[in-house]
């Protein structure tokens, strides 16, 4: 019977074992995490989600307070102002979380970053080339361009010294998305190296509308397939979503795809950024604790655990401070939300349900994004005596993937020591 580790991914001159974790925002998929999958030999992302924040309270930089300051300034002047987003202190800020990843880097495996052209900060255009240069300055292997079409994207890089010598790819949910990213990728003449097919059971945002449920991510891969082939087009295929055990996994690579995309099952790791508060209303999860709905200022639709924090807010916006949602003309729906929502005798605001404030709750990692078979993840690892559950490291979870047969799960147990400590303090 096969296994996940008899296969491998070729991208150009690089060759790595077939599996990839996903980009997860904001330092979810951290740069420990993404650098224990390239050790391993796969392919691991960081993502450049609020890189300004990232970049501050990792190496101790001013970038969001500058920020905040400068608008302050700014706007006692003139009271009309909205938050502007100047694009040189983005780029330090992604230059400074690649180039710190890239410089720790060990193995065959390769780190990628994944870059949402969602996160319009004001200024789409400017800072969306700020970031990818940063990444590409900083010494990345690979981008990953995620929600959005990326029209444009490539053209904004094309004279960049390492336009061809770097990895790109783009996550789609269907194949009238993927053409449209190969017509601007022709007017380059830069096709990408991989296509993430992400299907309706994935964690963070999904690329669907309300038909997400009628959607199949092996109708999708197949179609994809079948045209690059008939197309003659030389592109890894890589499915993403719901792919929870390493034989998923190779029934995937059987049917022609070239790797795979997961991170839900990395979200309960010890490398994975989330509070371990937030794992563990990850492994307690059951399927009726997850919905999918349209909190997301974004306009797509998002999967996540319905008691997230986020869903219960009355926070004011952050958009002068943070703001990377803006769009060209400074609006952001939950803006727009919280001030029409309904205040209380006293005045104050009672919690928006309709729309969630993305940056500030991103930003302390309270919405508990996760991909459909979040409530599965209780069968991967042991129950401590206190009701608990063990956080194992990520290289089980990856090689657990790799040798898997008959879609068995190799349960991660915990050290003695630590059910011991359990035990002692419950
Ligand atoms: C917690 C979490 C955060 C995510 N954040 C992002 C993100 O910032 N950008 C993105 O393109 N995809 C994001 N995703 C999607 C993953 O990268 C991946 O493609 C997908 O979740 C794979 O499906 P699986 O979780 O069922 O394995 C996120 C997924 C999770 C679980």
């Amino acid at each position: 019977m096969a296994k996940l580790s008899d296969f491998e991914l070729q991208l150009g001159d690089k060759c790595v074992l077939p599996l990839v974790i996903g980009g997860m925002g904001v330092d979810i998929s951290t740069s420990d995490l993404a650098l224990e999958a390239a050790r391993l030999g796969g392919v691991g992302h960081i993502s450049d989600a609020m890189s300004p924040y990232v970049s501050d309270s990792k190496f101790g930089t001013k970038f969001q307070s500058t920020k905040r300051r400068e608008f302050v300034k700014a706007y006692s002047l003139d009271n009309s102002l909205h938050a502007k987003w100047d694009p040189e202190p983005t780029y330090k800020a992604t230059y400074n979380q690649v180039q710190d990843t890239m410089g720790r880097k060990k193995g065959d495996g390769l780190v990628f970053i994944n870059v949402m052209e969602k996160l319009t900060m004001g200024n789409p255009c400017e800072t969306l080339r700020a970031r990818l240069e940063g990444a590409l300055d900083g010494g990345i292997d690979g981008i990953t361009l995620s929600a959005g079409l990326h029209n444009s994207s490539l053209r904004l890089i094309s004279d960049h010294s390492r336009f061809r010598d770097a990895k790109i790819g783009i996550i789609v949910s269907s194949l009238r998305a993927l053409k449209i990213f190969l017509r601007g990728a022709k007017r380059v003449n830069r096709l990408p190296d991989y296509v993430v097919v992400e299907g309706p059971l994935a964690g963070g945002h999904l690329g669907f509308g309300e038909d997400w449920k009628e959607q199949k991510l092996e109708n999708i891969v197949s179609d994809i397939i079948q045209y690059l082939s008939k197309e003659q087009l030389p592109i890894a295929v890589i499915p993403a979503g719901g792919v929870f055990t390493g034989t998923d996994a190779v029934n995937f690579i059987k049917s022609g795809a070239s790797a795979l995309q997961v991170a839900t099952r990395f979200t309960i790791s010890k490398e994975c950024g989330l509070p371990d508060v937030a794992k563990q209303s990850y492994l307690q999860a059951n399927e009726e604790d997850v919905e999918v709905n349209l909190s997301s200022p974004t306009g797509y639709f998002m999967r996540m655990i319905k008691s997230s924090p986020s869903l219960q807010s009355n926070v004011k916006p952050n958009c002068d401070t943070l703001g990377y949602l803006l769009d060209r003309e400074g609006n952001c729906q939950y803006r727009d939300a919280w001030e029409r929502g309904p205040v209380d005798e006293r005045g104050v605001k009672l919690p928006i349900s309709e729309k969630m404030c993305i940056c500030y709750h991103f930003m302390r990692h309270q919405c508990y994004t996760c991909g459909h078979y979040v409530y599965r993840l209780k069968e991967t690892t042991e129950r401590l005596p206190n009701g608990e559950f063990y956080l194992p490291p990520m290289e089980h979870i990856f090689n657990d993937y790799m040798e898997s047969e008959d879609f068995k799960i190799n349960v991660a147990k915990a050290p003695s020591d630590s059910v011991e400590k359990v035990t002692a303090n419950s």
